[in-house]
């Protein structure tokens, strides 16, 4: 695929989702195992964000290219937005008696008290852009699609506002660590295994103690149901599989990978009418149309 254009980062305040509104619980159609997904992946990124934004800040000072280092700012401030509109998110959950705090501080430990203790700076970064790949993977293949169609607006209008800033700075962290901290292959190649592994077997982790705290009976069929949703011929993450060994090639770069039709039609939206909620109902409505196609 041929490198696209660079999409310009909007530093964009983040916006009010109504996150204190009656929310189900089970918000994405019903479906328990869809809904603490995405829940889990909410709790994984206020920590996670703090330590991207510190992983590319150590080399803050040591990038020469403005563009570049204009980029960084942008990055660090959308980033820093998401921590904060997922924390309201992720208060919900508190309420709901999930042990939100606890998850967070074990989560700090493992990032700042042990990854940022014992690697290497450059490794850290090779994590950071390992993550940035593997979100911007998501956010191009969950929202080129008509999957939430079921989900409550304000949360998908929350995942797509998301989805639509990890695309415009998918690159950032990437290229700090190959043009800054001269990161090669073998670095690139072993932190995303690492993330690969790590990233599932904490949003498992997180489900395991959600659905406990659910009561959920029968958990043993939402497990096999909601992994075959994941895994199943047909299933998010097969869909993705092209894009995401597309990390190991040596000529990689994340410009030359995703559709950025869903992006545009977001950004138009927003730009127009300054409404995020709405913008993902626009995207919803024209991804439902392609699929009835
Ligand atoms: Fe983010
Ligand atoms: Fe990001």
């Amino acid at each position: 695929m041929s490198q696209q254009k660079e999409q310009r980062i909007v530093p964009r305040k983040g916006p009010d989702f109504d996150l204190d509104g009656d929310i189900p619980k089970y918000w994405f159609g019903g479906d328990a195992f869809k809904s603490r997904f995405f829940d889990a992946m909410s709790l994984l990124f206020p920590e996670g964000e703090k330590f991207f934004i510190s992983c590319v800040r150590d080399y803050r000072d040591a990038i020469d290219d403005p563009e570049l280092e204009a980029q960084v700012k942008d990055f660090i401030y959308q980033e820093g937005q998401h921590g904060h509109v997922h924390t309201q998110f992720n208060n919900r959950l508190k309420a709901q008696g999930i042990a939100v705090d606890h998850i967070l501080e074990q989560q700090k430990k493992l990032m700042f008290g042990f990854f940022r203790k014992r690697f290497s700076r450059r490794f850290t970064l090779g994590q950071t852009a390992a993550a940035e790949h593997m979100t911007a993977l998501m956010a191009h293949g969950f929202f080129g699609t008509d999957m939430f169609t079921d989900a409550d607006p304000r949360i998908r209008g929350m995942y797509a506002w998301h989805a639509v800033e990890e695309i415009e700075h998918k690159a950032v962290a990437f290229d700090v660590f190959q043009k800054v901290a001269r990161g090669g292959y073998f670095t690139r190649a072993i932190t995303m295994m690492l993330v690969s592994f790590s990233f599932p077997f904490h949003v498992f982790a997180i489900m395991r103690h959600m659905f406990k705290v659910d009561g959920l009976e029968n958990r043993w069929r939402v497990w096999a149901k909601g992994l075959w949703w994941l895994y199943g011929p047909g299933g998010l993450y097969p869909r993705m599989l092209g894009s995401y060994l597309a990390y190991y090639k040596p000529g990689f770069h994340p410009w030359k990978h995703g559709e950025m039709a869903t992006y545009e039609k977001w950004n138009a939206h927003f730009e127009h009418s300054g409404d995020a909620i709405a913008a993902a109902d626009a995207v919803m409505a024209a991804n439902q149309e392609r699929a009835a196609a």
